[in-house]
């Protein structure tokens, strides 16, 4: 008895959160989604746009937030989506394939089912960025959850100050969304700047770590906010240059990934130091977690 009401109690936001949002009100439940569109974006990473099976429209979303993506009979994973808020219905995710599940994925094709579970997890600081310059820093995959964040902003553009995209890949072949970045490029009111780790003679870009264009990045490091999402080496000292800039911890931003369960902050699964990964993050404020951030075996 004791044990039902405590469940209760844990649940009782999420269930608000459900009818809130159009989330189904049982959040372990994969909700059936039908795939829509396939889109290659390099070798090893595709784009899905889902609808939901039954014909409604798609859940909102916050900028960051992640959902769990279940192929039937082999698993589920976190992926983040990748799309506007203003996309619905569909639900747009970018994956890259690394094992068992998202290869899984990769091997769905248009009109094929997947489940899905969320929308979980914390968002970019959008409002808290209203007014002021913002810099944005991904690395690889990273860019997928923050591209969420650009297109809200560049739908607001007029709330914002200066605007930078700071976009590492390892070659050519791996920039993700090239041709977005491509158009964004050549917009007046966003700087975005790609660079690669290793250029073939071809390349006429920039080649070099990601971390190395945040100095020549034009923006206020008194007021403005960052968000940074890669590899968490990448991100440590995207960290450590952004402050080197002045950029204060409490306006800096960072996605962290855990392997997940429940999503939920049920089964423990992607506890870091005093937090859960999926219930308090993905998007963390450094200070908040400045202590344990890099520390082995968190
Ligand atoms: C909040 C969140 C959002 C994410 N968003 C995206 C996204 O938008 N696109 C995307 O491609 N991936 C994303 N990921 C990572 C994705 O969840 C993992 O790549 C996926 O779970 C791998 O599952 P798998 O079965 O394919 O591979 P597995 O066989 O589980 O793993 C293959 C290798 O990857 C490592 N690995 C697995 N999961 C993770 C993880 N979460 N973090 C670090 N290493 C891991 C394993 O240790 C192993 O070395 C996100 C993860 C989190 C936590
Ligand atoms: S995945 Fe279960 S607590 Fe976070």
């Amino acid at each position: 008895m004791q044990r039902a009401f405590s469940f209760w109690i844990f649940m009782a936001p999420m269930l608000e959160q459900a009818v809130a949002t159009g989330m189904p009100a049982d959040p372990m439940l994969p909700v059936p989604y039908r795939i829509r569109r396939v889109r290659r974006e390099t070798k090893d990473t595709f784009t899905l746009d889902l609808d939901p099976a039954d014909g409604t429209r798609a859940f909102s979303f916050a900028p960051g937030q992640f959902n769990m993506l279940y192929v039937f009979g082999v698993g589920e994973v976190p992926i983040s989506i990748s799309g506007s808020p203003g996309d619905s219905p569909s639900i747009r995710h970018t994956t890259r394939v690394v094992g068992a599940v998202s290869k899984a994925i990769e091997a769905l094709k248009r009109g094929d089912i997947i489940g899905v579970r969320g929308p979980f997890g914390s968002h970019w600081p959008l409002n808290e960025a209203s007014g002021r310059d913002v810099v944005i820093v991904a690395g690889g995959i990273g860019l997928a959850p923050l591209r969420s964040a650009l297109y809200e902003i560049m739908a607001q553009r007029d709330q914002y100050g200066r605007v930078t995209l700071l976009y590492g890949a390892r070659t050519p072949e791996d920039i993700l969304y090239r041709r977005e970045l491509e158009r964004w490029r050549g917009k007046f009111d966003l700087d975005c700047h790609v660079t690669v780790d290793r250029g073939p003679s071809g390349w006429r870009g920039i080649v070099g770590v990601v971390t190395k264009l945040i100095s020549r990045a034009a923006f206020d490091p008194a007021t403005a906010v960052a968000m940074i999402c890669g590899p968490e080496v990448m991100m440590r000292f995207t960290i450590m240059e952004v402050h080197r800039r002045g950029v204060a911890a409490d306006r800096t931003y960072l996605s962290m990934e855990r392997n997940m369960k429940c999503a939920v902050g049920f089964c423990g699964r992607c506890q870091y130091g005093p937090v859960f990964i999926c219930k308090d993050g993905p998007v963390f404020r450094f200070d908040r977690i400045a202590g344990i951030f890099g520390v082995a075996e968190v």
